[in-house]
């Protein structure tokens, strides 16, 4: 059930941001991080992977566990949460998406202007230098989770290539994060698809659009609001909540 007061508000907005998480990529196939099923910190202990520390004492760990993730979104294709955020771009003057995810599959879906506030996958750089690899990185090729991959070396100073994401104790991309504050305060309509709102600053962003004025919407299976006034929970998969409330706000898509 999708309230009219939220179709209302979809259909009129000026600015629309659209935040995601994990989950707008669970119906690709990308395991979410802590969902109780295929969370993928349920197998590794995050704290033991995802930091600086952890890839300075054990860089083929570390780098073997991104490189099966990096696999896992080669393989994958956009569902059709992907499509319906490009479609709700045609629909409105202005959108905003903003992501936590590390894949890029917003952009293979057609989105334009992603601001990636955890990094990418596919943007590896030096862990010593900080440059970026001459040649992109090559297919892994191993299909198992966890299993340990000495990183390549730096053509320039050799040292270790590392996944160019964010790791917990690490700064945000400072534009990135700036550009998401800013059009979260602007903007009419913030929806909130397939996060948990766990790691911050990131899961700010929600909050600052509704500080401001905004509508805010949660798209979430497990979706629930703490705040109720102009915020909406939309309880269901992304793939299957998006194209409706496009539909009910815009009419009929190709999507
Ligand atoms: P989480 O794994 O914490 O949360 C994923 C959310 O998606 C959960 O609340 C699920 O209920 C929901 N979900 C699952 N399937 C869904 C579906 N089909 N449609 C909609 N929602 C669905 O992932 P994030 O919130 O993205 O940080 O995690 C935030 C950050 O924590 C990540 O960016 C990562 C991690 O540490 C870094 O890598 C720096």
């Amino acid at each position: 059930m999708i309230p009219d007061a939220l179709i209302n508000a979809v259909r009129d907005a000026r600015h629309i941001v659209i935040f995601t998480g994990a989950g707008v990529s669970a119906e690709s196939g990308i395991p979410t991080f802590r969902d109780p099923l295929t969370g993928l910190w349920e197998r590794f202990d995050a704290a033991s992977l995802a930091t600086p520390e952890a890839f300075r004492a054990d860089p083929a760990l570390v780098w073997g566990w991104y490189e099966w993730r990096r696999m896992k979104v080669l393989q994958a294709e956009p569902n059709p949460a992907h499509r319906a955020i490009v479609e709700l771009a045609r629909h409105v003057p202005h959108l905003t998406l903003v992501t936590q995810n590390v894949d890029d599959l917003h952009e293979r879906a057609g989105s334009t202007d992603v601001l990636h506030l955890h990094g990418s996958l596919h943007q590896p750089r030096c862990f010593t230098c900080g440059k970026p690899p001459e040649e992109p990185l090559g297919t892994p090729d191993e299909p198992e989770g966890g299993r340990r991959l000495q990183p390549p070396q730096c053509e320039r100073c050799g040292g270790h290539l590392r996944p160019g994401v964010v790791w917990f104790g690490e700064s945000l991309p400072a534009y990135q994060l700036d550009a998401a504050f800013a059009a979260a305060k602007d903007c009419d309509v913030l929806i909130s698809i397939g996060t948990s709102g766990f790691v911050y600053p990131a899961a700010e962003v929600p909050n600052l659009a509704w500080q401001a004025g905004a509508v805010v919407a949660h798209v979430n299976p497990l979706a629930n609001i703490s705040r109720g006034e102009r915020e909406y929970a939309l309880a269901g998969a992304a793939g299957e909540t998006l194209p409706m409330l496009i539909e009910r706000a815009f009419g009929r898509t190709g999507s």
